[in-house]
């Protein structure tokens, strides 16, 4: 495992242990939190404790690169300082696929090309060094800054279903997305394509 991304405005670094409490806090109790989760916006995707972040969302292994095949996450680094996190993950989903989750600290962060910056290194850097050729990314439907970046970074906006690249364990659990049934918006990036 690398423990640095080179991207064009950003490098990536492996997160450690220590990073997760402010990743957590950049995530659902920051500026950016009103983007993605809790209401007024997004009643359906309530704010999670940090409790639930490290046994629900990321659990240790995200901290210490110990299972790389199941995911690991990176804070997304300017030349002075950690701006945002990014992660991949794979235990859930069908062979050779991983998803991608990505979210600033604050809203100065957004809106320089840092998020499509770093999605573009990790993507990179996991079909290169893990084989991934088949990366999924889901936001609400509703989250146009977030589908724009990602558009920008090669991923297309697919009708297919969620349960379509889950393991067959985990349909059940994710099956509907983080938003439900068509207010989940999938993109995928397929580097066989
Ligand atoms: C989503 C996120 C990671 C994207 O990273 P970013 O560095 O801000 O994105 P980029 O600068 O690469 O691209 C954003 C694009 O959206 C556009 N944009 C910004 N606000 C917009 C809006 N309200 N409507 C439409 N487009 C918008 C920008 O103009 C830019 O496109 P352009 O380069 O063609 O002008 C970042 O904005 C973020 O952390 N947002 C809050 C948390 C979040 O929503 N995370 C995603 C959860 S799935």
């Amino acid at each position: 495992m690398k423990s640095m991304i080179d991207g064009k405005k950003i490098h990536l670094v492996a997160a450690t242990l220590v990073d997760r409490r402010r990743i957590y806090e950049w995530c659902f109790q920051s500026e950016t939190t009103k983007s993605h989760s809790g209401p007024p916006d997004y009643p359906e995707k309530p704010i999670a404790s940090y409790q639930d972040f490290c046994s629900d969302y990321y659990e240790e292994y995200f901290f210490t690169g110990a299972q790389p095949k199941k995911g690991q996450g990176f804070l997304i680094m300017t030349k002075e300082e950690a701006i945002g996190f990014i992660s991949y993950s794979a235990f859930h989903l069908k062979q050779n696929y991983a998803e991608l989750d990505i979210w600033m600290k604050d809203e100065a962060s957004c809106g320089h090309g840092y998020g499509n910056d770093a999605i573009l290194a990790l993507s990179d850097y996991l079909n290169q060094y893990l084989a991934i050729d088949q990366l999924i990314i889901a936001p609400s439907n509703r989250n146009v800054r977030a589908i724009r970046s990602y558009e920008k970074a090669g991923f297309e906006r697919t009708d297919a279903e969620m349960k379509e690249f889950l393991a067959e364990e985990y349909t059940s659990l994710y099956g509907e997305g983080d938003y439900g049934i068509g207010e989940t918006a999938i993109l995928i990036k397929d580097f066989e394509n």
